[in-house]
């Protein structure tokens, strides 16, 4: 979709559709025709509350009219709900054009933004598997998006363009089945974005590559599967950079059927999202380095395939990681810290002086958070701050989880270091953080538990699959680098 912005009035673009946002207890602001406008929400058929929709015609164009309930309320996740009601029903009724008109004085938010967002986050549908057999061809989608304001907005549109198309490619990696998003397709595609820009390099290794680098872990989990593992390094380096080299780590499990330890078949029925925090890793340094922020990033994404092949790690094997701890596999499904154990190391190696990672590591968070926050843990004060200010910054929800000497206790191992179970009832995710906290060399480090956000968040402006979550957090952890150093 095309979007742009302009501050000229959304009735005098080009669009076929303008939208228009009602505030409760509020008059339409700039009306249509003779009042038609405000006619539709005197005999009710409009209203204010949020997110309801009207439709009327005048001046030659289609009016879309849509609830954002009380002032003291409307925030830009409102918006955001808004904009993906709006542009349902600018999909249905099969219009190309649509110019909104963005309410006024919306003071400590970003409406141009959120309208971006909401418009082309809810516009986004999985349909690189589709053979287009059967289609009528009718169903095409709205193809531009115009925002109107008083002030110039095209700096702030052009970057949540930006954002949320990252958002979207995200969601395609994360939709795409198993057997075509592999490690080796989640590398190629991190070679697409570094060839997209100067500043961006790519590197991958295989299964050779992870073995010479002595991740014992991360090789252990590969062993299963036939499939090439992958360890994707991005690094973005612009020539102007300020403040610390911020390393993202993302857990890239392409499939997680849980290894010998297998899953009961109902719980491996959306493994192929096992690779979320890993896609977001990939797409949000994309759109670091197209927006061109003046910070540098070590981006490492631990992709592999968790199976139960011949060569599989087995519950009791004793692996030892690259950082030189050793890990006794009481439990194969517990996978993801195997990898992120090594991939965190190898980023504190490539110079990361921040640290944080994305992992659909434990489905016990959704026990707690459901799919409304991910979890958080930090073990640095100013960095979980950070963490926090950038994600509601970006709208994201993170809930701060406790880091416990006693959670660490639990998951120290019989035969080795380290084990990768805890008892049952310990605090699986908790447990799981202090797993990776063992892998970050006092470096200041924020664990982001995704499992219940990365998919089927029931979002208005997320369709069902993939979400994207933490890619608009990563960019906005960027910009609060590049801005605050
Ligand atoms: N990939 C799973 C976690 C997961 C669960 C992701 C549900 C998405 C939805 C992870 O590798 C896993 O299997 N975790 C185990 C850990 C346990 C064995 C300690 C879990 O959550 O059951
Ligand atoms: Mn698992
Ligand atoms: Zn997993």
């Amino acid at each position: 979709m095309r979007v742009t912005a302009t501050t000229e009035a959304a009735a005098s673009t080009a669009a076929d559709t303008v939208v228009v946002g009602l505030i409760e207890g509020e008059r339409v602001v700039h009306d249509a025709g003779d009042g038609a406008l405000q006619a539709l929400v005197d005999g009710g058929e409009a209203r204010a509350t949020a997110n309801h929709l009207a439709v009327t015609h005048a001046e030659g164009k289609r009016w879309i009219l849509v609830g954002l309930g009380a002032r003291e309320r409307l925030d830009d996740e409102a918006l955001r709900l808004a904009a993906a009601a709006a542009h349902g029903r600018a999909r249905d009724l099969r219009a190309k054009v649509l110019a909104w008109e963005l309410p006024h004085k919306l003071r400590d938010h970003h409406p141009a933004r959120a309208v971006v967002e909401g418009t082309l986050m809810a516009a986004y549908a999985f349909t690189a598997c589709k053979s287009g057999a059967g289609d009528d061809g009718s169903a095409t989608g709205v193809d531009e998006l115009i925002v109107s304001d008083h002030d110039d907005r095209t700096a702030e549109v052009a970057r949540a363009t930006v954002v949320t198309e990252a958002v979207n490619h995200a969601r395609d990696l994360q939709n795409a089945p198993a057997n075509v998003m592999t490690p080796t397709a989640l590398g190629r595609r991190a070679q697409e974005l570094a060839a997209g820009h100067d500043t961006l390099t790519a590197e991958v290794a295989g299964r050779a590559g992870i073995e010479a680098l002595g991740m014992g872990a991360f090789a252990a989990v590969a062993a299963g599967t036939d499939e090439e593992p992958a360890l994707i390094v991005l690094r973005y380096e612009p020539p102007t950079a300020r403040g610390p080299v911020l390393g993202l780590v993302g857990k890239a499990v392409t499939f997680d059927a849980g290894g010998i330890s297998i899953k009961p078949a109902g719980s491996m029925a959306d493994m192929k999202y096992d690779m979320s925090g890993g896609a977001a890793v990939l797409e949000a340094v994309g759109a670091i380095a197209a927006l061109e922020l003046p910070m540098r990033v070590v981006a490492v994404v631990g992709a592999t395939e968790n199976l139960l092949g011949p060569g599989a790690m087995k519950p009791g094997d004793v692996v030892t990681t690259a950082a030189g701890l050793t890990v006794q596999v009481d439990n194969t499904d517990a996978e993801g810290r195997l990898v992120l154990a090594d991939c965190l190391h190898h980023a504190i190696g490539l110079g990361a002086e921040r640290l944080v990672d994305a992992a659909t590591l434990t489905g016990a968070i959704m026990s707690t958070l459901g799919r409304v926050y991910s979890g958080l843990w930090a073990d640095d004060e100013p960095w979980a701050a950070e963490v926090q200010d950038a994600a509601a910054a970006a709208g994201e929800l993170v809930w701060r989880m406790p880091l416990h000497e006693r959670y660490a206790e639990l998951i120290k191992g019989s035969t080795a270091d380290l084990a990768n179970l805890s008892p049952p009832r310990s605090g699986a995710s908790s447990t799981a953080a202090e797993f990776l906290h063992r892998f970050t060399g006092g470096v200041p480090w924020a664990h982001l538990d995704i499992c219940g956000t990365a998919w089927d968040s029931g979002r208005a402006y997320a369709p069902k699959g993939g979400t994207g979550a933490m890619v608009r957090t990563f960019v906005a952890l960027a910009e609060r680098t590049a801005a605050g150093a």
